[in-house]
């Protein structure tokens, strides 16, 4: 066999089972379309629906051929552990629906092994499910001897997607690499932990529909679904002895050799670190460009899990700092030809990884910071395995870091309980995981697809029309079909033909009539419950409408026109945004009504007020060139090749359209549009958030619906103009004047609190008298003190005595009386004491109070008492 490399190998698989009548089909995005899973983990997952008869597929598609980008992480412990398992894989794979069955499929995986990738056959070992015979027949038939050949049980040869669902026995494709890489025990063999026979090639006979008390049922057409890890292929191919030494991850460990300056196959601990940076940092790589982004729950999650254990392993060969990026750059230069779509997201790829690395490094001090504290606590020596699975969970950090900064100061962890915690939380992932897969599989089916079997795709024609002569070919009330429906009634109305959009791809549905001469019925809504079936959710005002009914269809047009504008506007917007921005600005989610429009995107902080003045200034004047807008039809390949602006895991289809406005804005879009922009007439943004980790959030208006805002806007301002008696334009003077004066106003109002009046101050200032112990002396009513005022009054009577001096007053404001005794540092050196003299005044005012020597104060509520209470200090000083 000849030395091919991962390139080569996928492109003659993919070419052999198109020559043997297989369509090929692109690699579907990592995001399923299937509810029961979190991410596309086998090469099946696109057609699932195919397998089960919910939907049909038409030659020259009942054989298909791929290489789907996988990811599996339910072990993700042992990835880089060993050379055969890793996160992010490419499956070929070859799928027949009805088409062929096994022994055609035995025979060209035969075929391919030993004549096109020059397999040895004496190195070929197959394994069969238990009690499959036939499979067992076929291939000695095909002249694998008895040897050969093995039976293994349900484990090994059954297959499953999921718990419930297409599945059946299997036949798998060993090679022998020899008893040096074997275990050495008698019993080895295909199917043995070992790393002697490694299995490539998967061949399931997918015949059943697993229920969910566990019964199989008879699919009634017999399906072919196999994989064939591509990397492993490649790793015999090459003749090396891990998936890691192959060429392109092997390119992958070089970056990892080059940042920490050491070298692959020295040391295992650095080997594993190596090895985990290169298969993380590409699964992460392809899971941005699919539009995952990092969070805290879901694929967002097993995201983030990979870029942190990447990042930890590189911490422990001593690579700190940001450095995935270097990955990205060598992982887009080795795949980007296969899927563009990591060339298209390479700004996003990057900015995410950074801002990721750069969040990590503070979750990390955190961690740091955590262990820290529970190791001075620590009696003894050994750290709990619930403390260390509190750092893996909450903190992310992995058990390693934990074991060595624990190991420096000769602290063991309790492994056991760790592992025990660590079971227990992926039994309780496991058993969560299985419900939802319950639950989504009972989504597949139902009415909408045995009518979409029956009737086929609903014919649309609102791209040009608003208004159709239509067949009525289903009706069905609260999920049940029915033959007619009457005044009053709410159903649901299937047509051959049909100017209703659906909603989809962020634009609502049409709304609209459905009329048949006096009988009429309102349509509420459009949707899509099966790809390619229209529903009209209706509720029929007068007369009958039966099945077989010709009607006129007919949707609300200005209605439509609205949401056209909005549709349009958006995609402007969305280039807009690249434009101000840059190009990791990527839709992950639109809404599109008559009445506003709502984009998310990516991006990692909020816009200025500039940036949202300048995207509305690029928008409008794209708007006001008035560029007439145009749709195509073309290849998902030849639109990418021109750069058009595809969204997140764009699906797969012979045609994709194409909604170009000029060279401004060229992007993938199923949705209605209007025929040049100047129809938008004018576009506001009215509102920027954020809806989560890096993602941002644009709501606008556009046409009416922006003349309504803006009107708005108006109303408000006159009537506060009104209400301020300006015209319009001055209300902004005004009111800031208006408040300048307010705040003047305060002011005064505290200070004429605080102040005695001039009179007064002179009134107090006439009656000082000199104490005995040779300082100025005021004991005084102060009519105007007020509490609050005494501090001011004090520092007035304080600057204006002729000398240091002391001041005794008292005063009475609504029925509460304030003592005050102040004394300059002179006063009280020669024996004045504010303290004791408002101590000993306090009860004659019915209160009291007290301070310093310098400063003391009383409130109290007997005005009868003031005099008494000045009486008192008198005596004290005089
Ligand atoms: N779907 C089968 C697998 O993933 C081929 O092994």
């Amino acid at each position: 066999m000849d030395y091919m490399t991962t390139a080569e190998i996928r492109e003659a698989y993919l070419r052999y089972f198109e020559e043997k009548g297989n369509k090929r089909m692109p690699s579907s995005s990592l995001i399923p379309d299937d509810p029961s899973l979190l991410l596309t983990s086998a090469g099946m997952v696109q057609f699932k629906p195919y397998f089960l008869q919910q939907k049909q597929l038409e030659e020259p598609y009942v054989g298909t051929t791929t290489v789907q980008k996988c990811v599996r992480t339910n072990d993700i412990d042992i990835i880089g552990t060993t050379g055969r398992h890793l996160s992010f894989f490419e499956m070929l794979g070859n799928f027949s629906f009805g088409k062929y069955f096994k022994r055609e499929m035995c025979s060209m995986a035969l075929d391919f092994s030993v004549n096109v990738l020059g397999l040895p056959i004496e190195k070929l070992h197959f394994t069969v499910f238990e009690n499959d015979d036939e499979t067992i027949g076929i291939w000695k038939d095909l002249g694998i001897e008895d040897s050969h050949i093995s039976r293994l049980g349900e484990d090994d040869n059954f297959w499953r997607a999921g718990p419930t669902g297409p599945c059946g026995p299997c036949s798998e494709l060993y090679y022998d690499q020899g008893p040096d890489f074997g275990c050495g025990s008698p019993d080895c063999a295909p199917g043995c932990d070992c790393d002697r026979y490694l299995e490539y090639w998967n061949c399931v006979f997918t015949q059943f529909d697993g229920q969910e008390d566990g019964t199989l049922e008879e699919l009634p057409k017999k399906n072919i679904d196999t994989g064939m890890g591509l990397e492993r292929i490649a790793a015999i191919m090459q003749g090396v002895q891990s998936n890691y030494e192959t060429d392109v991850l092997r390119s992958l460990i070089a970056v990892g050799e080059r940042l920490a300056g050491v070298t692959y196959g020295k040391d295992s601990a650095t080997d594993l670190s190596l090895r985990i940076m290169a298969d993380h940092s590409r699964a992460v790589t392809f899971m941005i460009a699919d539009g995952i982004l990092p969070s805290n729950e879901g694929r967002g999650y097993v995201l983030r899990r990979l870029l942190r254990r990447a990042i930890m392993k590189a911490h422990l060969i001593g690579v700190d700092g940001p450095f995935l990026n270097e990955y990205v750059d060598e992982i887009v230069r080795l795949m980007g030809d296969v899927y563009p779509e990591i060339v298209e997201n390479r700004e996003l790829e990057r900015k995410l990884i950074l801002a990721e690395e750069e969040r990590f490094g503070a979750t990390l001090r955190q961690g740091k910071t955590y262990l820290e504290s529970e190791l001075s606590k620590l009696e003894g020596k050994t750290l709990s395995g619930k403390t260390a699975f509190t750092l893996h969970d909450t903190y992310g950090f992995p058990v390693e870091i934990t074991a060595e900064i624990a190991g420096e100061q000769g602290i063991d962890i309790d492994m056991d309980a760790f592992d025990a915690a660590m079971a227990d939380q992926r039994e309780r992932a496991r058993s969560a995981g299985a419900k939802d897969a319950e639950a989504a599989w009972s989504t597949y089916g139902g009415i909408y697809a045995d009518i979409l079997n029956e009737v086929g795709p609903t014919s649309f024609v609102g791209y040009d029309n608003t208004e159709s002569s239509s067949r009525i070919l289903a009706i069905v009330k609260q999920g049940d079909r029915v033959d007619s429906a009457s005044a009053g009634e709410e159903v649901e109305i299937v047509l051959d033909i049909t100017p209703f959009y659906a909603e989809m791809g962020g634009e609502v549905g049409d709304t609209g009539q459905i009329v048949n001469g006096d009988v009429k019925a309102r349509v509420g809504d459009t949707t899509t419950p099966e790809s390619g079936l229209y529903i009209h959710a209706c509720k029929i005002e007068g007369g009958t409408l039966s099945v077989g009914d010709n009607v006129i269809a007919a949707v609300d047009v200005d209605r439509r026109r609205a949401i056209e504008r909005n549709h349009t506007g958006t995609h402007i917007l969305h280039a807009a945004l690249r434009k101000v921005l840059g190009d990791h600005v990527k839709q992950a989610g639109s809404y599109v009504g008559p009445d506003r429009l709502r984009f998310d995107f990516t991006h990692f902080e909020a816009l200025t007020p500039e940036q949202i003045r300048e995207v509305e200034s690029v928008a409008n004047d794209k708007i006001m060139q008035g560029i007439p807008t145009s749709t195509y039809e073309t290849t998902l390949d030849e639109a990418r090749a021109k750069g058009v602006t595809a969204l997140f895991g764009e699906k797969y289809g012979e045609k994709v359209r194409v909604v170009e406005a000029g060279e401004f804005s060229q992007e993938l879009c199923g949705g209605c549009h209007v025929n040049n922009t100047a129809e938008i007439g004018f576009m506001k943004v009215t509102g920027e958030s954020s809806v989560g980790a890096n993602l941002r959030r644009i709501e606008a208006v556009t046409s009416f619906g922006a003349l309504a805002y803006v009107n708005k806007i108006e109303d408000e301002l006159k009537e506060t103009a009104a209400e301020l008696k300006v015209p319009m334009f001055d209300v902004s003077e005004r009111t800031a004047a208006n408040l300048k004066a307010f705040k003047e106003i305060q002011q005064a109002a505290k200070r004429a609190k605080e102040t005695v009046s001039d009179d007064g101050i002179t009134a107090l200032l006439d009656q000082a008298v000199e104490a005995p112990a040779g300082y100025p002396l005021i004991i005084a009513k102060a009519p105007a003190l007020e509490s609050g005022g005494q501090r001011h009054l004090w520092d007035v009577m304080r600057s204006r005595m002729s000398e240091p001096g002391a001041i005794v007053v008292a005063g009475e404001h609504d029925g509460k009386v304030v003592l005050m005794a102040a004394g300059t540092d002179e006063a009280v050196a020669k024996g004045f004491d504010a303290n004791a003299l408002i101590k000993a005044m306090g009860p004659a005012i019915g209160g009291g109070g007290g301070g310093k020597p310098t400063m003391a104060q009383a409130g109290g509520k007997n005005a009868a008492g003031i005099d008494d209470a000045l009486e008192i200090a008198r005596n004290m000083l005089l």
